[in-house]
């Protein structure tokens, strides 16, 4: 199968083309300028540039899947009003803009798996979140609601889209794990704000599994929640987190303290999102690591 991948540098394009790799898949990189990506002889770079839109179509031809992944880190610094455009541009306009080129190939591919995020649902408490419940209303619902909405855009050139909206992706070398790993080793981790919030999540293991998983069915498309079906809160995290690493949790970060040093990305961090995975439960999905305990042990270890 010839594959390619957006945002191939980052966390999941890494560890989705590792995985690839050794099954003998053709594999493309969309390349930026300026991105972390380095050339390796497995691989083919592919140019784009997503704030015009320009790629190298002719290199896309005959592929058989895109896998979507590409946008600037959620966390990647306070955010202002520049900032807030330039996580927008890099997943709306992004997306608009390679959904416009694979509508322009000749032969278009079979499957676009498309990247989007719980933060879909907002800050949602204890309600029980499934792929139709409605989205919210805050900053990082609105820009996963039109990042998935120009996803979309590809089923009616006959691609089959799926949507992942990845939960909190569990891994020990990135992402918000590995933020908080720095903290709980030194013995002054502890619960962020009242604990009392939802945390919904996924090892990174799972994630590469889930997406070949979609990659290689049928009937998998439209959104789909990327997480496990045990959400815990951020207090039991915390716990489970500090008995895996056997070290105290007794320093909370309140929201007072953490609105002062990220500003209105304390929002999203303490936003409650009690997600279920609906779609996979239904159609039997298994993952790899469903429960938390032995997830974080696996991912730690
Ligand atoms: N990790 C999580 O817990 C999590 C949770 C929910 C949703 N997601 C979403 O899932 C996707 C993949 O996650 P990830 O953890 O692999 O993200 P990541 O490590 O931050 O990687 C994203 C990649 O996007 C590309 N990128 C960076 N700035 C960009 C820009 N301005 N315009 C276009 N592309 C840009 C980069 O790849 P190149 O340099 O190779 O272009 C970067 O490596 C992201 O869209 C993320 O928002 C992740």
């Amino acid at each position: 199968m010839k594959v390619i991948v957006s945002g191939s540098s980052g966390l999941v394009g890494t560890a989705l083309i590792e995985s690839l790799r050794p099954d003998g898949h053709t594999i493309g990189r969309l390349v930026r300028s300026g991105s972390a990506a380095t050339a390796d002889a497995t691989s083919r770079m592919i140019r784009w540039e997503p704030p015009t839109g320009s790629i190298d179509l002719a290199a896309m031809e005959g592929a058989d899947a895109v896998v979507h992944l590409a946008g600037t880190s959620v966390a990647g610094g306070r955010w202002t009003a520049a900032r807030k455009e330039a996580l927008r541009r890099s997943r709306v306009d992004s997306t608009r803009h390679l959904v416009a080129g694979l509508a322009q190939l000749k032969q278009k591919p079979r499957v676009l798996v498309s990247a989007s995020a719980i933060g879909y649902y907002g800050n949602r408490g204890d309600e029980i979140l499934v792929e139709t419940s409605a989205p919210g209303n805050d900053f990082l619902a609105h820009l996963c609601r039109d990042w998935e909405a120009e996803a979309a855009k590809a089923e009616r050139e006959g691609i089959r889209t799926v949507i992942l909206r990845f939960g909190i992706i569990l891994a020990a070398h990135g992402g918000a794990l590995q933020q908080m790993l720095r903290p709980f080793r030194l013995g002054v981790g502890g619960r962020l704000g009242n604990g009392r919030q939802w945390m919904s999540w996924v090892t990174l293991e799972d994630v590469v599994a889930l997406i070949r998983y979609v990659l290689d069915e049928d009937s998998p498309r439209g959104p789909m929640n990327a997480v496990t079906a045990s959400p815990v809160t951020n207090a039991e995290f915390t716990s489970v987190l500090a008995g895996v690493l056997r070290r105290p949790a007794l320093f909370p970060a309140p929201r007072f303290a953490l609105r002062i040093a990220l500003g209105e990305m304390t929002d999203a961090l303490l936003a409650s999102q009690r997600v279920m995975p609906e779609k996979l439960n239904r159609i039997g999905y298994a993952f790899r690591h469903p429960q938390l305990k032995e997830a974080l042990g696996a991912v730690l270890d």
